[in-house]
């Protein structure tokens, strides 16, 4: 058994890569999902939710590639997610093999409006394919997740029945979503209370939570939860997910690690124990937020709790004199316990190859030798632009190389020229799959207009772009400036990023990163999603 049923800490179900994956233009192709896996096992979560891989080949390859690269003897265990079909489940089964601890999360909807007009199944049905389910997700792991879809409106009678079925099948974890972020804290708490009262068989599994945040309450009823006896959180790297997001990893984990000695006594621990709550290396944190942000486009807004880029900024000048006697007056974390480095100035022109890979090995990056050679060729340009490289710079170039999407278009020119009395001009050259190397030029309002209309007469997609945003990686007018870009084709957003010195070489790369992503979505087709696809697959 890999989770006994009633753990002695809170177990961390990290669904990033599935739940948090599903926020429109957050898409990650496999080698992208590969490294934020590697990352969330040096976080030290307990569960990788890895995807769905029913969705599509590429999901199926991802969660494979996870189970196989990062679900070892001593990693977490490795997640696939299924619908309550036969065929959801064989997937997701086939795919978790290969790790060492492997886990089907398989659901179904529980409230009456979603078996009514999503589902069009009766409570009886219902009733009756949990635990038909559960049972056959048990031919493949012994280690079955189930989640009644909705269960936040469900009617708790009906909730308590379906449960106990689940669990008599041989489900291990319940977890109970508030699927659509409805629920208050204290109505959260009274609901896992009840759960635990009225479902005889629930100490034989470890009950789990999963919400989402579009009353922005999505912590708040989590750590409710929690003293209410939930073990299991489900939650994302920056609270990224479906609409308003899911629960923040990060935030939960601090919550936790802050206020110990307040949620001690509900894990049945003296307020004074120092034994963590989570599994959790907090200086992980914040590397781990900066990659997923970097890799999904998904911005972490300044004032965000633990990891926006205001919060350990002290602005006010009573603050500041505060802090400066004595960090305790307005610091209840300290930086360094998120792993923020006081962005040290590390390398520069004169560093060799060695020395930019031991300050990689030492900020825990992993490159293999042809990554490492593109990242030192980066390096070496950047510290011919720039005098002092920091930590955050080494961060940005080498998720800039980790980021590896098809590169179906590539850019090999961008020149501008403008002014305030000459018209911004852009020229382009772009190399297209097919081998092609075209020329092309634009007027534009600004130069990054004139650079996104000159790649569009080369790349003929049609897109609108919704949203644009530059940002500095460090202090100075010398600083890297990371642009990222959101488009939207049809009903479907993809988001780029780049980083450069010249935000306008940025611009043009981020824009060319998006319409890459684009056209691979163009060329493999639509990925089914998990929540809104009618199960119509027979069981
Ligand atoms: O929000 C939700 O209900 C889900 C389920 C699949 C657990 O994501
Ligand atoms: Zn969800």
């Amino acid at each position: 058994m890999s989770n006994p049923p009633s753990p002695d800490r809170i177990l961390i179900f990290d669904t990033t890569l599935r739940d948090g994956e599903q926020s429109p233009g957050a898409t990650l192709n496999v080698e992208e999902k590969l490294v934020i896996a590697k990352q969330l096992a040096r976080l030290g979560v307990d569960i990788i939710e890895a995807g769905f891989p029913f969705a599509s080949p590429g999901d199926f390859e991802a969660v494979q590639k996870i189970a196989r690269e990062v679900g070892t003897d001593t990693g977490p265990t490795i997640c696939g997610l299924a619908r309550a079909t036969k065929g959801d489940i064989e997937r997701a089964g086939e795919a978790i093999k290969p790790a060492a601890k492997g886990r089907i999360h398989t659901f179904i909807a529980t409230s009456d409006i979603h078996m009514q007009y999503k589902l069009r199944k009766s409570r009886e049905e219902v009733l009756a394919i949990a635990p038909e389910m559960v049972a056959y997700a048990k031919t493949f792991t012994h280690d079955v997740e189930f989640s009644p879809e909705d269960a936040g409106r469900s009617d708790p009678e009906f909730l308590y029945q379906v449960l106990e079925a689940a669990i008599a099948a041989g489900a291990t974890t319940v977890n109970i979503p508030d699927t659509v972020g409805y629920l208050t804290p204290s109505e959260f708490g009274d609901l896992i209370r009840g759960i635990k009262a009225n479902v005889p068989n629930i100490d034989q599994a470890v009950i789990s939570v999963h919400g989402h945040n579009d009353l922005g309450l999505a912590v708040a009823n989590f750590l409710e939860a929690v003293k209410a006896g939930a073990r299991q959180l489900e939650c994302t790297i920056n609270g990224i997910g479906e609409r308003a997001g899911n629960a923040a990893l990060e935030e939960l984990v601090m919550a936790m690690h802050v206020r110990r000695a307040f949620y001690n006594p509900f894990l049945g621990r003296s307020p004074e124990s120092e034994e963590p709550l989570t599994n959790i290396d907090t200086r992980q944190i914040y590397k781990t937020s900066r990659l997923v942000s970097n890799l999904t486009g998904m911005f972490v807004q300044p004032n965000k709790a633990i990891v926006g880029a205001n919060a350990f900024a002290h602005e006010s000048g009573i603050h500041q004199d505060g802090v400066l006697k004595n960090k305790l007056t307005y610091e209840i974390m300290d930086a360094q316990s998120i792993g923020l480095t006081d962005n040290q100035i590390v390398l520069g022109k004169h560093s060799g190859r060695n020395a930019f890979r031991t300050r990689l090995q030492e900020l825990g990056y992993e490159l293999d030798d042809q990554a490492l050679n593109r990242a030192f060729l980066r390096f070496k340009e950047l510290a011919d632009k720039k005098k002092e490289i920091t930590d955050w710079d080494i961060e940005s170039i080498v998720n800039d190389e980790t980021r590896q999407s098809p590169e179906y278009f590539h850019l090999d020119l961008v020149q501008v020229s403008c002014g305030d009395s000459a018209k911004p001009t852009a020229t382009v050259t772009i190399r297209t799959p097919d081998g092609q190397e075209l020329m092309d030029a634009a007027i534009g309002t600004g130069p990054v207009d004139a650079v996104y209309k000159a790649i569009n007469r080369v790349v003929d997609i049609p897109n609108q772009l919704i949203e644009f945003s530059v940002q500095s990686v460090t202090e100075g007018i010398d600083a890297l400036g990371e642009v990222t870009i959101r488009i939207r084709h049809e009903d479907r957003v993809f988001a780029g990023h780049a980083a450069n010195t010249d935000i306008v070489v940025a611009s043009a790369h981020a824009y060319l990163h998006a319409l890459n992503r684009l056209y691979t979505a163009l060329q493999t087709g639509q990925a089914i999603h998990p929540q809104r696809e009618t199960v119509t697959a027979s069981l």
